[in-house]
């Protein structure tokens, strides 16, 4: 029996089957469903086999870390041409883990990011599909991270807060289930992960800069620098970074002239992860108060942040969802996720999809015809 559902139909999930009564106990389940997850939206190659009743069966990434790090941030042209390297190698590794020959369907990461880089993701994603002859999830990269949870064995159930904190976005959204998510509060200009990177590099630290920066306060004093917290005082639930990031270039400055910046550097990392990761807390308890939200999750880069993890563990009285550090950043499992979870929007490869920009408040519940992109 072929188990491929009709491109761009919903999956019978559990349905009864329909007729004359009685016949109320018969169930139809449907067979579990593999789907292979295609991540390239910027500096990592991620690729994943995830099935629809024993979840995750094997996942592989490869960073591109050592790559970009000498020109010190993601050189978008070498990022493209190393998932084209990567790709390939990594299906087959995780196909033969996950012991599957070919998937239901190909879930790839079709914006926001790199278009380059997207369109690696999108082109052999459609070609493999097509010589598969299985349908192409086109999947948006944060609703990935906001779903990423639900790889655990703890999932989240809805609804929740999310916390999206990544080197592009930084989003407070309210989630009542796949698809259906409002933007509470955003970024008006530099996303926190963004802020961290700028920053490290501002320190002399190597790329990324978030991670770099992190373990580098561990050795200060948080307290040793007073930096803004911008927007907190007004209402709203929107944040700015770019505040925090000047206050922190002057200071740098002010040491620097004064020939004590090498001893101070410790400091300064502790005192502005101190600031951002204050911001993000203090914001998400709004969020969640105004929403009366009892369960909190936090996705993306910065959501593996040590500090950020604890600070709201320690200042929240509901429940909170982490991803494992490794599922925080970019990875295929959680696109691999997504794809399952949006079977419905499966479709036949015939158009490649691939958006530098797309607003993840445009998504609609799976098999909801979802709007164009770039609304
Ligand atoms: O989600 P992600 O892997 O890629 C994007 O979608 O952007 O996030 C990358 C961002 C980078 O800005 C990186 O510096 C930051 O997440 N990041 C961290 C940590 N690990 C990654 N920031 C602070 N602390 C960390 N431990
Ligand atoms: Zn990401």
């Amino acid at each position: 029996m072929d188990i491929l559902p009709a491109a761009g139909r919903p999956l019978p999930v559990g349905r009864p089957l329909s007729g004359p009564s009685p016949a109320p106990t018969l169930v139809y389940h449907p067979p579990p469903m593999q789907v292979l997850g295609l991540e390239t939206s910027c500096d990592e190659t991620g690729v994943a086999v995830y099935d629809s009743e024993r979840g995750l069966l094997a996942h592989a990434l490869h960073s591109q870390v050592d790559l970009h790090a000498v020109y010190g941030g993601v050189v978008p042209e070498l990022a493209s041409r190393d998932h084209i390297r990567r790709l390939l190698p990594l299906i087959q590794k995780v196909m033969n883990e996950a012991e599957i020959e070919r998937p239901a369907a190909v879930a790839h990461t079709a914006g926001p990011g790199l278009i380059g880089a997207l369109m690696v993701g999108s082109g052999v994603a459609n070609g493999l599909c097509m010589s598969w002859q299985c349908p192409v999830i086109a999947v948006h990269h944060m609703e990935g991270h906001l779903l990423a949870p639900m790889l655990e064995d703890d999932p989240p159930g809805f609804p929740f807060l999310a916390l999206l904190v990544s080197g592009g976005h930084t989003m407070l959204v309210s989630v009542r289930g796949v698809g259906r998510y409002e933007v509470l509060g955003r970024t008006l200009d530099d996303a926190v992960g963004e802020a961290f990177d700028k920053t490290a590099k501002l320190l002399g630290l190597l790329y990324p800069g978030g991670p770099s920066l992190a373990r580098l306060a561990e050795d200060g004093d948080p307290e040793a620098f007073e930096f803004p917290r911008p927007m907190l005082h007004r209402p709203g639930l929107d944040f700015s970074f770019s505040g925090l990031k000047t206050a922190v270039m002057l200071q740098v400055r002010k040491l620097e002239a004064s020939g004590v910046l090498d001893q101070a550097r410790a400091d300064v990392a502790a005192s502005f992860q101190r600031a951002a990761v204050d911001t993000l807390v203090r914001r998400t308890l709004q969020a969640a108060e105004q929403t009366q939200a009892s369960r909190v999750v936090v996705a993306g880069g910065v959501g593996a942040n040590r500090r950020l993890r604890e600070e709201l563990a320690a200042r929240f009285s509901g429940v909170i969802h982490f991803p494992r550090p490794e599922f925080c950043t970019d990875n295929g499992a959680m696109i691999a996720l997504a794809g399952a979870l949006r079977l419905a929007d499966a479709a036949a490869p015939s158009v490649m999809r691939a958006s530098a920009r797309w607003p993840l408040a445009s998504l609609m519940p799976p098999g909801v015809a979802q709007r164009p992109d770039n609304e």
